[in-house]
């Protein structure tokens, strides 16, 4: 935020101006896009603000990094995508001998990241049912590092108690004598309407390509930490490693937080909508809509039919943007689960509403579905 906005402005306020200062320079209310590849130094080692060489840090990005910590209440360090920031943050924090518990409904690439990469390292892992505590709990053991959640989760909708997980996770860590962090994948729900850092997770993950960004124009991700070591951890990896967002990347990402707060007003009204239509048609079952976002989903015999008939919705993987779209998971996104306790059902549907009219996004499902009545 402009240091002239008070530390507890309400959320509306800080999504409009988190980590911005006018620029020092000219004064423009936006700061420039430092599109550069280094910055030159006055003397050998001496550096103008925190900046030798832009992957370790750039001006534009740090302004993005700055806003997102004061969204999510914590230490930002930010990714060219969602998954390089994960793989940043379980590298931080577990290695060789590890081992992680996942929900068994996540987004397929977190998965996928863990059983065919992280693994290869010897990292094991185990996937849980987050909504029952107890089973979710004697999954922990001495070497488990990180409890990832994901709420909602992706594909299914599936909404975690977080609060109450985080207690049972760290009365079992310490039974158990585990060194274990807390993450909370908070793509689907966004600062808006869940802030786990306040629950007292250690760290939250982004894929930034979505909600944060919302315009479907770039692909990022962030890591949110509570505690400066474990940030400290984070950055050494985004250093060490490189998968840093470019500039003009940074500034996108930026100017989409500015409206972050009507945009899920909006994306909640058409999620709200479109699953109040869905539970009223034939044929149509297990409609899910968490209670707030764009995120729903549900199940349909011609849901490959459906997919392809809708005007409005555009058959496209990814979510989060102004634009709807809809998508077949288990065809799609989640292909990387098929075969696993995380595989998804074959004929279920997701659909990212965007922030059009609702009539206009139900009367194009309606005629979809119609059109696959079978
Ligand atoms: C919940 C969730 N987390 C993480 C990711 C990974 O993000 P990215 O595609 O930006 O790497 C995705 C991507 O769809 C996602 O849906």
């Amino acid at each position: 935020m402009s240091s002239k906005i008070p530390a507890d402005a309400k959320m509306a306020t800080r999504a409009v101006h988190a980590g911005l200062d006018p620029d020092p320079t000219y004064g423009s209310i936006i700061p420039p896009i430092h599109q550069t590849s280094t910055f030159v130094q006055p003397s050998p080692g001496e550096y103008v603000g925190d900046f030798d060489y832009a992957r370790s840090g750039n001006p534009t990005r740090a302004a993005l990094e700055k806003a997102l910590g004061q969204l999510e209440g914590g230490l930002a360090t930010t990714f060219s995508s969602g998954l390089a920031g994960e793989h940043a943050l379980i590298t931080a924090v577990a290695g060789t001998g590890g081992h992680v518990v996942l929900p068994n409904d996540l987004y397929g690439g977190t998965y996928r990241l863990v059983d065919s990469v992280f693994s290869r390292w010897g990292l094991q892992y185990d996937l849980v049912d987050q909504r029952d505590l107890d089973a979710t709990v004697a999954k922990i053991r001495p070497e488990t590092s990180v409890v990832w959640v994901e709420s909602p989760t992706n594909p299914l909708l599936n909404v975690v108690d977080v609060p109450a997980l985080i207690e049972r996770v760290r009365a079992r860590a310490k039974e158990v004598g585990a060194s274990l962090i807390v993450v909370v994948d908070n793509t689907f729900a966004t600062p808006i309407n869940q802030r786990p850092l306040e629950w007292g997770a250690d760290a939250v993950v982004h894929s930034t390509t979505k909600y944060l960004g919302g315009h479907s124009d770039v692909v990022g991700g962030a890591v949110v930490v509570r505690e400066k070591a474990l940030h400290a951890a984070v950055r050494h990896v985004q250093n060490s490693v490189g998968a840093i967002p470019g500039p003009f990347d940074c500034f996108l990402l930026h100017r989409g937080l500015r409206t972050l707060h009507l945009r899920v007003a909006q994306h909640t009204k058409n999620g709200e909508a479109v699953s109040a239509f869905l539970r009223t048609v034939d044929g149509v079952t297990d409609v899910r809509w968490p209670g707030f976002g764009g995120m729903v989903s549900f199940q349909h015999p011609g849901a490959l039919g459906i997919t392809t008939a809708t005007n409005i919705f555009s058959l496209a993987e990814s979510l989060g943007g102004v634009e709807s779209l809809i998508e077949v998971p288990a065809a799609m996104t989640h292909q990387s689960v098929a075969g696993s306790d995380a595989a998804v059902p074959a004929d279920l549907v997701r659909l990212s509403c965007g922030v059009e009219d609702p009539d206009d996004l139900v009367a194009d499902l309606r005629q979809a579905i119609a059109a696959n009545a079978g």
